[in-house]
């Protein structure tokens, strides 16, 4: 038993280790990649094939280990920014236009502070609740402050702490996102990758829903080329609103390919990973049985990583 123990311990840093050398290999590739088509997710580089805890998932509520894992503490999430909006070519992404060290959002855990690098949209969503997709999923993409940035975070299990709201097709317009669409219609057409600095400033706090203290939590990979394995995703558990009108925004939005209308990863396997539920002064329980479980899986998991390999 104490070997099992030992081996569980040392195998995610062994196959982190593994999946930094084959995602560096692939790098060349990954400029040219896409939603669809020949470059698209099942041609994607490197470890987005051969990872094992890549993301999107879906998260099944039947299956879940709940306990309390601490609140989130969004911190400077209420002040109004500047900020630039960037048509990616693969998204709408933001920028907060601050340099001051005081002022930038971050978000406090009990293990560290995160920094808020930058924040982009995917429609529709990427993550899915027992099956469901909902209409819009915000990226709220911070890198770990001991790392200094986000590239040097990036190397490092949990470096990059993702948090991610859903929304849901509503009949009524969200009037938080209005500052976000008229600057999503400014950067609609392609000139190439493109940005335009926001008309209104934007208060990243209207993009959490109210309660933003319950989540999910799981270890998975960037959606994106080269998908590397360094985020600790926090998907909050309660929804935002969505028209089909704002919906039709964003698929408006132009790339080099013509409307980017879907702009989500379809869902990865969970594998071996457990999905926590964080709810406030739940008693931890994380039970011997669960870990035994997660260690024969994580067994057969190597088993077949090591036979693939000789292939
Ligand atoms: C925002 O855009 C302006 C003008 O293009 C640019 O000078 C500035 O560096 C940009 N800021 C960020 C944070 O990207
Ligand atoms: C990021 O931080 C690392 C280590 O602190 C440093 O070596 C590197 O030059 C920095 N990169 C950027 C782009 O600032
Ligand atoms: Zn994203």
């Amino acid at each position: 038993m104490n070997t099992l123990r030992n081996f569980r311990m040392e195998l995610p840093i062994v196959l982190y280790i593994f999946s930094l050398i084959t995602s560096g290999l692939c790098l060349v590739q990954s400029k040219e990649w896409s939603y669809e088509g020949e470059n698209g997710p099942e041609n994607w580089p490197g470890v987005c094939v051969i990872g094992e805890n890549q993301s999107p998932i879906d998260i099944v509520t039947d299956d879940l280990s709940r306990a309390d894992l601490g609140r989130l503490k969004f911190i400077k999430y209420d002040v109004q920014y500047e900020a630039n909006i960037t048509n990616t070519g693969h998204s709408v992404q933001i920028d907060l236009n601050n340099n001051e060290e005081l002022v930038v959002p971050r978000i406090e855990t009990t293990t560290s502070t995160y920094i808020l690098k930058q924040m982009h949209f995917h429609w529709p969503a990427e993550h899915t609740v027992d099956g469901k997709h909902d209409a819009l999923e915000v990226h709220f993409v911070h890198y770990d402050k001991q790392y200094n940035n986000f590239s040097e975070a990036l190397k490092h299990s949990s470096g990059i702490v993702v948090v991610a709201s859903l929304f849901e097709l509503h009949t009524h317009d969200n009037h938080d996102l209005t500052p976000i669409l008229e600057g999503v219609v400014t950067v609609t057409p392609w000139v190439g990758p493109s940005t335009a600095i926001m008309n209104l400033k934007f208060m990243p706090l209207v993009l959490l829903p109210k309660d933003h203290t319950t989540y999910y939590r799981y270890k998975g990979s960037l959606t994106t080329p080269n998908c590397l394995e360094s985020v600790l995703w926090f998907v909050l558990t309660e929804k935002l609103t969505v028209s089909d009108t704002q919906i039709n925004i964003f698929k408006n939005l132009q790339s080099s390919k013509g409307s980017l209308s879907f702009n989500n990863r379809p869902i990865q396997k969970t594998g071996c990973r457990k999905v926590q539920h964080h709810l406030d002064g739940y008693s931890a329980a994380s039970t011997t049985s669960s870990n035994l479980l997660f260690t024969l899986c994580n067994l057969l998991l190597v088993t077949l990583l090591f036979s693939r390999h000789k292939m």
